[in-house]
This record gives structure tokens, C-alpha cells and sequence, in this order.
């Protein structure tokens, strides 16, 4: 592929792969996210190729391996195109049925479907079944219609046509105020605003800055990030690069924890792609602005997703956090001006560039625009990733999308905010969720971890849970978390083992 080298050289080669793509000849699209392949998908993958081969069909119906579609607790999940016929929980043995019966001839096969539990109902579509019907995918929901590792499915829906038009008509200064103006707050844990993050860094007088993506990702439960990495890779070095321009820097890192491998496998397939194109690199798009990405693989420590430890692992010593007196946009990386957003907050940016500032505020509250993508697990009975504008109440997001508390129990709490957060019980059901909102309740947005529990769940036991996790995380740095915590976890674990004794929570509230 020769680099593209003007944006309309770019808009030509999207209209050529367009094309060649029938909107109506038939395509199973089957998730292919980590959650599906561990349930079975690479199985039913090989059936498909096999069966389609064998019924001669080879050439009439394509087989897109996609990123996760969301509903995790149904996987492996098919959506058949056109019609989108959505078929859950497949395995390689239902193939020959869906070839024969959808794809030649044209009818359902009922078993496969989605049955509404409240009324018995089969649902064919995927977008009427509550799980997605309730949702907003403004970010997640090109992960079901791209393969990521093919470029050409990320061109076709419109991919990189944001980064065209910042560095062919906007300015650096205009796309750093547009991102201001749609009040992008960093999903990936405080919520600070991304425009004023990158305003420090392009005002900062050192004439090297870099832009980082953190996809660290290390609350338990949480795996958002990783799905958009692994789903949409491309979304992100779009977001990175509009990012990089806006801000002056030429070198951008992905950190990745090494133990997400088809995170990284895609990303690194993501780069080459775009460099060949002359999406990165020396350059880009004949425009005269030069941008190269590399990837950093994290060990797997949960404090390296704080931006400081991330920054010195990144510098290859030991990844421990240093305090903030400057804030490492103005001295970050080296000593160097640096941007670090998250995963979802770098996607966001190619959708603000392309529909423009108004049409993101219009979606969210007053303080938290937008939407926000959740994990949703525990006891929930559709365990899966969601996503839906700020301001939804907890209750349609656990109720309507969730289908509620599995097995007939009841509802006692839903932790947010990762390991540091806290947990929301029943009367605050109706909380929006939104950055202030769920920090003003107690707990916090974090990066999007939701885990549910049910009346039998202990929540003392859970506390000591999230202790536990913190000490064996805590890089020992600082006295507070290095012996704080392990006096906090003793306390606790009597406590949960019958040993309390009186006064053990007053000490623990002092801790
Ligand atoms: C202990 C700790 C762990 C963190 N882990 C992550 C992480 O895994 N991913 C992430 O995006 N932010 C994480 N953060 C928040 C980052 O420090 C930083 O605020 C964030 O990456 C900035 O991006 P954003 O503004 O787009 O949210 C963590 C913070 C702390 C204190």
C-alpha cells in the first residue's frame, strides 16, 4: 500500500473499498473480543469457514471476526447481515443449522435467539433486545462492525475521516477548543477535563511533548478499556494523533499491560497499518505533521496505571508514583510536557472532531458530557459491557440493561470507582451517574467498573476484599498505603473471621 497523500486521497481510497462492499450479500459478523474466544468463539469461527466452504458458498457470504459486542454473558454472539439476526450462545455444532436456514434459506432459527425473559418473547434484532436497547454506543458500538485488524473495515465506516479534516482545516488551536468546548472529562479515573489537560502541555515552553494512552486497566472487574483496545484499536490512534497535532508532540505511547495480548496484538497490527498509509509517521496525509506511536507493555502492576508510576515505567525504572507539585502535563515524561488520557477519553475525540463540540454536550448533564462505558459484573444476570449517556440512573443501568439480580434475590449494593471507590446501596438506586454525582454520593466514577452484589453478598468480606488487593499492589513507596493498609487488612480480616473486638472500627476510621 503506497502512504495516502493528501486527505483526498484518503476520501478516494474509502469510496474505492466502499465499492467493493454489497450492502446486501451476507455477513455473520462474530464477536471475537477475549471474553467470546474464551467462551468458544474461535471454535465457532472455524465451523463457519468450514461450513460455508462446504455448502459452496465461499464467495457469496463473508465471515467479519469483530470486537466485543457488549453482551458478554451470551457470547459467542452472531449478528447475521443484512438483517442483523442476532444468535447467542453458539456453538460449532448450530453452524450447519444457520448456514442451511438463515443464510440459504432465509428463515430464523428460533432456539438461537434472544428469549425476553418478562414475556417469553423470541427477539430476532439485536438492537431490540433491552440489553442494547437501553444503551447509548456512540464509542462501543463500532466495535461489532469492524474487524480490527483490517484497516479497510475502519475506513469504511468512516475512519480516520476526523484526523483528515483537524490537519487539513483545523487548526491545532481549533481542535485543542473544540475538545475544550465539548467538556471531555478523562474517563479514566478523576474525570479532569481533557482540553484543559492539553492546553498546559501545547502552552508549555519545552518544544518536546509526548501523548500517551494509559491501558493500564487494573481494577478488578473492569475491562472496557481493554475491549475498546482489542475492538477498535484504529478509533484510538485517531483520538491519539488529533491529540498529538493539538498539542504539538510527534511521539505518542500506548501502555499496555502485556497480560492483555490481543490488546496488544491489535494495536500493534493498528500501527503498522496506518504507518503504510500514511496515517502515521513522516508526513501524515501529505500535511506536514509527523507523528510516530509505540507501544509500551506493562508488567501488570495496578499502580502503573496512575499517571505518574505509568510515566517512570515508561522511563524503565520501577513504576512507583512520585508527588504531583507540577502536574506531568507541564512535567511529565522525562521531564517533558506530556498528555496522558485514557483509553475511552482518546476515543472520544475522532466522534468530537467529526459531529463537532455541540452535538457531544448535548448528550450527558450539565457537568458530565457525553456518554460513559461501564463493565457490568457481580451478581447481575447480563454480565457485560454497557454504555450509556451520563446522567442514566443506576437503576436502568443494573434493571432495564443488567435484567437485575439473578436467581430472585434481592439488590444490596454496586461498587464504582475500581479498588478506591465505594459501594451505593439501595436508596441511591436512583443516583444519575455522572462524575460529581457519584463522587458527591461517596464512592466514584473511577474508570467504569461495576460490580453488583446481592443480599448475600458480605460486604465487610468485600472490603477485605479490596484491601487485600491493595496491599499485594501497593509498590511500598509511601508510608500511608505501604503499612496503613496491612494494619487496615489485619482489622479486617478478624473481623470478617468473628474476632472483632471494640473499638476495631474507630481504629479503622482513623487508618
Ligand atoms: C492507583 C491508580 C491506578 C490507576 N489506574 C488507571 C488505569 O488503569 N487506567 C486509567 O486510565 N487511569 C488510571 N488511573 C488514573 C490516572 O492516574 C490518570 O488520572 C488517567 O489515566 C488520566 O486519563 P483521563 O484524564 O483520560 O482519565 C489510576 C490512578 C491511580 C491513583
Amino acid at each position: 500500500m503506497a502512504r495516502l497523500q493528501t486527505p483526498a486521497e484518503l476520501e478516494e481510497l474509502r469510496k474505492q473499498i466502499l465499492s467493493t462492499r454489497d450492502p446486501n450479500k451476507p455477513c455473520i459478523t462474530l464477536c471475537s473480543g477475549s471474553a467470546c474466544n474464551a467462551s468458544g468463539s474461535r471454535e465457532v469461527a472455524a465451523a463457519l469457514e468450514e461450513e460455508i466452504a462446504k455448502q459452496g458458498l465461499t464467495t457469496d457470504v463473508d465471515i467479519r471476526k469483530t470486537g466485543c459486542h457488549g453482551y458478554c454473558e451470551r457470547g459467542p454472539i452472531i449478528v447475521i447481515h443484512p438483517e442483523k439476526i442476532a444468535y447467542f450462545q453458539i456453538k460449532p455444532e448450530d453452524v450447519p443449522e444457520i448456514i442451511t436456514e438463515t443464510i440459504q434459506g432465509k428463515k430464523v432459527v428460533e432456539r438461537l435467539l434472544y428469549t425476553d425473559p418478562a414475556t417469553d418473547e423470541k427477539i430476532v434484532h439485536e438492537h431490540d433486545i433491552p440489553f442494547y436497547k437501553n444503551q447509548e454506543r456512540i464509542v462501543f458500538g463500532s466495535n461489532s462492525s469492524v474487524d480490527p485488524k483490517s484497516i479497510d473495515d475502519y475506513l469504511a465506516i468512516g475512519g480516520y475521516s476526523a484526523l483528515a479534516k483537524a490537519l487539513s482545516a483545523m487548526t491545532p488551536e481549533g481542535v485543542l477548543q473544540e475538545v475544550k468546548k465539548a467538556n471531555l472529562r478523562g474517563r479514566g479515573g478523576g474525570g479532569f477535563p481533557a482540553g484543559v489537560k492539553w492546553e498546559g502541555t501545547r502552552n508549555a515552553a519545552d518544544p518536546i511533548k509526548y501523548v500517551i494512552v494509559n491501558a493500564d486497566e487494573g481494577d478488578p472487574g473492569a475491562y472496557m478499556d481493554r475491549s475498546l483496545l482489542e475492538g477498535n484499536p484504529h478509533a484510538v490512534l485517531e483520538g491519539l494523533t488529533i491529540g498529538a497535532y493539538a498539542v504539538g508532540a510527534h511521539e505518542g505511547y500506548i501502555y499496555v499491560r502485556q497480560e492483555y495480548p490481543l490488546a496488544v496484538e491489535n494495536v500493534f497490527t493498528a500501527i503498522r497499518q496506518a504507518e503504510e498509509h500514511g496515517l502515521l509517521g513522516e508526513n501524515i496525509l501529505g500535511t506536514g505533521f509527523n507523528f510516530k506511536v509505540i507501544i509500551h507493555q506493562g508488567a501488570g502492576a495496578f499502580v502503573c496505571g496512575e499517571s505518574t508510576a505509568l510515566m517512570t515505567a515508561l522511563e524503565g525504572r520501577a513504576g512507583e508514583p512520585r508527588p504531583k507539585y507540577i502536574r506531568s502535563n507541564i512535567v511529565g515524561l522525562w521531564g517533558r510536557p506530556s498528555v496522558l488520557n485514557n483509553v475511552e477519553t482518546w476515543a472520544n475525540v475522532p466522534l468530537i472532531i467529526n459531529k463537532g463540540a455541540d452535538w457531544f454536550t448535548a448528550i450527558g448533564t450539565e457537568t458530565s458530557k457525553g456518554t460513559k462505558i461501564f463493565s457490568l459484573v457481580g451478581k447481575i444476570t447480563n454480565t457485560g459491557l454497557v454504555e450509556v449517556p451520563m446522567g442514566t440512573p443506576l437503576r436502568d443501568i443494573i434493571f432495564k440493561i443488567g435484567g437485575g439480580i439473578p436467581g430472585g434475590k434481592k439488590f444490596k449494593a454496586v461498587q464504582t470507582g475500581g479498588p478506591s471507590g465505594g459501594c451505593l446501596p439501595e436508596e441511591l438506586l436512583d443516583l444519575p451517574v455522572g462524575f460529581d454525582e457519584l463522587t458527591k454520593a461517596g464512592s466514584m466514577m473511577g474508570s467504569g467498573g461495576m460490580i453488583v452484589m446481592d443480599e448475600d453478598t458480605c460486604m465487610p468480606d468485600v472490603a477485605r476484599y479490596f484491601l487485600e488487593f491493595l496491599t499485594d499492589e501497593s509498590c511500598g513507596k509511601c508510608v500511608p498505603c505501604r503499612e496503613g493498609m496491612r494494619q487496615m487488612l489485619k482489622l479486617l480480616t478478624n473481623i470478617t473471621k468473628g474476632k472483632g473486638k471494640e473499638g476495631d472500627i474507630e481504629l479503622l476510621e482513623q487508618l
